[in-house]
């Protein structure tokens, strides 16, 4: 077998949100905007210009100073955002935090989103001490139920008569 000649999740790297990151963070979910509507909740139209990003990062880190939430950025070798991983709602006690994460549909299926996952449940226990996260994942999601899975999360007990589209795991740590 030839050496592949390209890595490309070895040039990516994952790391916090900064004040810095507005402009790519709007290119990031103006491209991608169509794709996550398809799958997660759609963001306010306000969202979508360099105030609304402003604001939303700011919200972020001011969350983050107070310890509720911690988001981080994806961006590849030419420091274009790919993707992002947060942990939102960090209760201590009980210890617990759910996980949001969203990857540009070009740098789908090269385990971004596991990695990032990987990288939230290492922050959650590390830096948080928690014990548990949580998703919140439409039915239909079939991309995102598999990265769960292969993370070590569980469909909790009370989805097994769901009312709702969106199914809740957890993961002990
Ligand atoms: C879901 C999402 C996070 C997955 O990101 P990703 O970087 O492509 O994920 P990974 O590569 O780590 O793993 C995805 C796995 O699901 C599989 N998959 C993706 N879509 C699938 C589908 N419709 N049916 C079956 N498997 C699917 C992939 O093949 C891959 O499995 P593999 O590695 O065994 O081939 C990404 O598509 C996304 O951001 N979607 C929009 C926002 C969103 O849904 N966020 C999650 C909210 S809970």
């Amino acid at each position: 077998m030839p050496t592949p000649m390209h890595h490309p999740e070895q040039r990516l790297r994952i790391r916090e949100l900064t004040d810095a990151d507005a402009e790519t963070l709007l290119a990031f979910e103006i491209e991608n905007r169509e794709w996550f509507e398809s799958h997660i909740e759609a963001r306010e139209p306000g969202f979508y210009s360099p105030q609304g990003v402003s604001d939303h990062i700011q919200d972020y880190l001011s969350r983050f100073s107070t310890g509720t939430w911690h988001p981080f950025v994806i961006e590849d070798a030419n420091a274009r955002i790919v993707g992002r991983a947060n942990l939102k709602h960090i209760h201590t006690p009980p210890n617990a935090a759910e996980v949001g994460y969203r990857i540009a549909r070009d740098a789908g299926g090269q385990g971004l989103a596991t990695r990032a996952l990987e990288h939230l449940i290492e922050q959650a226990r590390e830096r948080w001490g928690l014990t548990q996260l949580i998703a919140y994942v439409y039915q239909e999601n079939v991309g995102s139920a598999k990265v769960l899975d292969r993370c070590g999360f569980t469909l909790a007990a009370e989805n097994e008569n769901p009312t709702g589209s969106a199914r809740r795991f957890v993961r002990s740590l």
